[in-house]
């Protein structure tokens, strides 16, 4: 993707203090391990990327910068699926042992927030009681709730390496033309502990994203996704759209439909932009 690139862990405290430096207040990390395996090992390793990345950011850091990680097996995993795998079927329950695991290895190395990605069921609950389990009671949730099985994830899963090999992600991801399932998987979310609730891809949900806020009321999470990202960069690269114009008004529309915070690859960007007005 243009401007986003991956990090080597020497430069992870540089990069993060250049996000403090701009007024950005949160980073959230996904990993990449040098091996991948079935049992995403290093998802949970206690010398994972993401545990060192964090302790670093947070040692260095403290309180100017909040880490979210996000727990998810699929960039560990050598076939690519946010869940364990066998005879070409995901395994549910067996993947929430390792989500589990992910989640209170994140926190021990001092994440401030988790971020369950996997859309396995029932996995904002297994990890709270984890969490809790192992005294890590104030580690909020950051839920991805309506998670689509979107078309624009490709940039993404191409920069993190982590395409699945066979089949798709529609039997955990949702069927994006229902947006009545996107709330039945916001209530068990919320049923079962999630401090925010995230809405992903962002923009070509805003009805979802404005649903969820009138139902719900709570603090809504949009994640401006890699293809939205990378449909502006590239436009503005062929000349036809006035970059910085374009991306203050998707945001601003983001935040009109009602979501509390925003995740997108544009962060230092806009800071720049805005403090340069
Ligand atoms: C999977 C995951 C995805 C993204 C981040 N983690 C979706 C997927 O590959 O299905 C996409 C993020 C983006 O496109 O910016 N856990
Ligand atoms: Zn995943």
């Amino acid at each position: 993707m243009p401007g986003q690139y991956q990090h080597p862990l020497q430069n992870i405290v540089e990069e993060a203090e250049t996000a403090v430096s701009l007024g950005v207040p949160a980073v959230i990390l996904f990993g990449i391990p040098k091996n991948k395996d079935e049992i995403a090992s290093q998802a949970y390793a206690k010398e994972g990327i993401i545990q060192l990345a964090t302790s670093a950011i947070k040692s260095r850091l403290g309180d100017d910068l909040t880490v979210i990680t996000d727990v998810c097996l699929c960039e560990y995993m050598s076939h690519g699926h946010c869940g364990i795998v066998e005879n070409e079927a995901i395994i549910n329950d067996k993947s929430l042992l390792l989500l589990r695991e992910t989640a209170v290895s994140h926190a021990e190395a001092g994440a401030d927030m988790v971020a369950p990605s996997s859309m396995m069921d029932g996995q904002v609950g297994a990890i709270r009681e984890a969490l809790d389990a192992y005294g890590h009671s104030k580690v909020p949730i950051m839920a991805y709730s309506a998670k689509m099985a979107s078309n624009f994830y490709a940039p993404f899963r191409e920069a993190a390496e982590s395409a699945p090999s066979f089949g798709n992600r529609g039997a955990y991801q949702m069927d994006f033309s229902n947006s009545d399932e996107a709330l039945r998987e916001v209530e068990l979310d919320v049923a079962e502990g999630a401090d925010i609730i995230m809405v992903k891809p962002a923009l070509a949900y805003l009805d979802v994203i404005l649903r969820i806020k009138d139902a719900y009321r709570m603090p809504i999470a949009a994640y401006n996704v890699s293809g939205e990202y990378s449909m502006v960069k590239a436009a503005a690269q062929n000349g036809w759209i006035n970059e910085i114009a374009l991306t203050l008004e998707i945001l601003t529309a983001i935040k009109r439909a009602g979501a509390d915070m925003i995740l997108t690859y544009s962060a230092k960007e806009v800071s720049r932009w805005l403090a340069n007005e």
